[in-house]
């Protein structure tokens, strides 16, 4: 039987920045962890990026209630591609939720497939990550819609807060570990270290080949990948929420990171041919 992580601090919603929540879970054993994030507001509004699969549906939805949120306040469902690791509880979500204050958030390529997830009675709720020039507002709050096609779906994209330079990535940084944390503990010398198999330092495992390795699996080609990166690597980011893996919070690992994916070999059909 699946065992849910028991550590205190797992079990509830955790602040990662003004007003935005993780409200995701690990279960021990497996190898790929998801990570849901609430943002919310002053006035109560509220958006959901990448909600989760049907599965883990309760308990994020417990997260999204322990942080106090309103879940009829919760204005848009933000979802950053089609996969049902993040998707999957989109039907619960606007069963859940307010109907009439409810809108999908996706680029027009993924909202193709999105609808799949819902009735047609919900259609109308889809709306394009291109209206109002690629930002959308939650009451004060402004987020970026940056596309990153191809890593890993075409519509694929991430999600800038400008209030606190966080920088939602979905797949991007995304990691396979069984070693999960929350957030990422790399030490000064890992991006000079070539030996992802065996820690010079001695550590138990390597943070860094988990998102080598996921990297080299799930994006379809270093070309793709570099041309994310060169996007990315030109924001002003204090921190890194992906969908997998763990958190990225100190500038100097972020900007690392974003170099070493950049430059990364023997990705996805690549490693093929
Ligand atoms: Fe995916
Ligand atoms: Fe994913």
């Amino acid at each position: 039987m699946v065992q849910l992580k028991q550590e205190k601090q797992y079990n509830r919603p955790i602040q990662i920045a003004e007003g935005i929540f993780w409200v995701g879970f690990h279960e021990l054993g497996y190898d790929l962890n998801c990570n849901p994030y609430l943002i919310t507001t002053p006035g109560g509004e509220a958006a959901v990026i990448d909600g989760g699969s049907r599965p883990d549906f309760a308990v994020v939805m417990t997260k999204i209630l322990q942080t106090g949120q309103d879940p009829d306040l919760i204005n848009f469902l933000i979802y950053q591609h089609y996969d049902p690791d993040l998707c999957g509880s989109l039907p619960h979500f606007v069963d859940m939720c307010d109907a009439d204050n409810l809108s999908v958030v996706s680029h027009p390529a993924n909202n193709i497939f999105l609808r799949y997830y819902s009735g047609p009675q919900h259609f109308r709720r889809f709306i394009s990550t291109h209206r109002d020039g690629g930002t959308l507002s939650i009451s004060d709050r402004r987020l970026r819609f940056i596309e990153t096609p191809y890593c890993h779906t075409a519509g694929s994209f991430v999600t800038y807060d400008e209030q606190t330079k966080t920088l939602f990535t979905s797949d991007l940084f995304g990691s396979f570990t069984k070693e999960w944390d929350l957030y990422l503990d790399l030490g000064d010398d890992c991006f000079t270290c070539s030996n992802h198999q065996h820690c010079p330092k001695g550590r138990t495992f390597c943070p860094l080949s988990g998102i080598i390795s996921f990297h080299r699996t799930i994006m379809p080609g270093g070309k793709a990948l570099a041309h994310a990166m060169g996007i990315i690597k030109k924001l002003d980011i204090e921190l890194l929420a992906p969908q997998h893996g763990s958190i990225v919070r100190e500038r100097s690992r972020i900007y690392a990171l974003v170099e070493l994916l950049e430059k990364l070999d023997r990705v996805g059909i690549d490693n093929l041919c």
